[in-house]
């Protein structure tokens, strides 16, 4: 596999807006830009009716007004949710968000993108076949967002659906295939846990000509070791110190 040409940057804002927003909020995207940050995360899933908007966990109630699992529930229930007021009550009333408004977010401030396909649990092909698509569609025009996820099926999935789409394969445990598994779904990039890198895997990985995205960086001192050692991207709660100027 070859090393395309990397049109990211090295720093990215981990769920829109770090620990300074509700999580996947339009609002959270608001202040990643007002940081400056020039690329985020977040992540992707399926309401009943197929729409993609944006959820961490399968349900509601950590980060929204609702309750039970949010991908049995129609985009019209969803919608009217409240998902910035667990965070604080200056949030009080910022709705979940579509991924088409997402992209519009994007496409204002020039923003790039890693959607992180996060399937509701037994929706992993579903799921993965409608990012792909839809991200193609809202993307047009812009830089290419790069899709990842835990999920191998809904990484082969997208790669059915739209080849083009940068994919990277999300890691919390090492796995020794990890070569065979980013060959077989034509994978441009591996997404790690922090914790599984050392200088001899970032080596190894690179020489493989994956490029390497780390989550969740919070410390800045980790943060340039990582760099150092040729990591591509950090990806950052901490958006306030770990900043779009940083380096190593
Ligand atoms: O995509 C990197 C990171 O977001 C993966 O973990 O649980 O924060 O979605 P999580
Ligand atoms: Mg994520």
């Amino acid at each position: 596999m070859k090393t395309q040409p990397w049109p990211y940057p090295h720093i990215v804002a981990h769920r829109g807006g770090g620990k300074l927003a509700p999580e996947n909020t339009l609002a959270a995207i608001d202040v990643g830009h007002r940081y400056g940050h020039t690329m985020i995360e977040f992540d992707a899933k399926l309401s009943k009716d197929h729409q993609v908007f944006l959820l961490h966990d399968d349900t509601l109630e950590r980060t929204t007004s609702g309750q039970g699992i949010a991908g049995q529930q129609d985009w019209a229930a969803l919608s009217t949710l409240d998902a910035g007021r667990w965070f604080s009550d200056s949030f009080r009333n910022e709705p979940p968000a579509l991924l088409a408004q997402v992209a519009e977010r994007c496409r204002q401030y020039g923003m790039k993108a890693n959607i992180e396909i996060k399937p509701t649990t037994g929706q992993d092909e579903l799921t993965g076949r409608d990012v792909a698509l839809a991200a193609r569609t809202l993307w047009q025009g812009q830089v290419a967002p790069l899709l990842s996820s835990f999920s191998p099926q809904a990484l082969a999935a997208a790669r059915d659906a739209v080849p083009e789409l940068p994919r990277g394969l999300l890691l919390d445990e090492w796995q020794d295939d990890w070569q065979a598994q980013t060959d077989e779904l034509g994978c441009v990039a591996l997404h790690l846990n922090h914790r599984l890198l050392d200088e001899v895997r970032t080596r190894q990985i690179k020489a493989a000509g994956l490029r390497i995205l780390v989550y969740t960086v919070n410390d800045p001192q980790r943060a340039r070791e990582l760099l150092r050692w040729g990591v591509d991207m950090i990806c950052t709660d901490c958006i306030d110190v770990i900043g779009p100027g940083f380096s190593a």
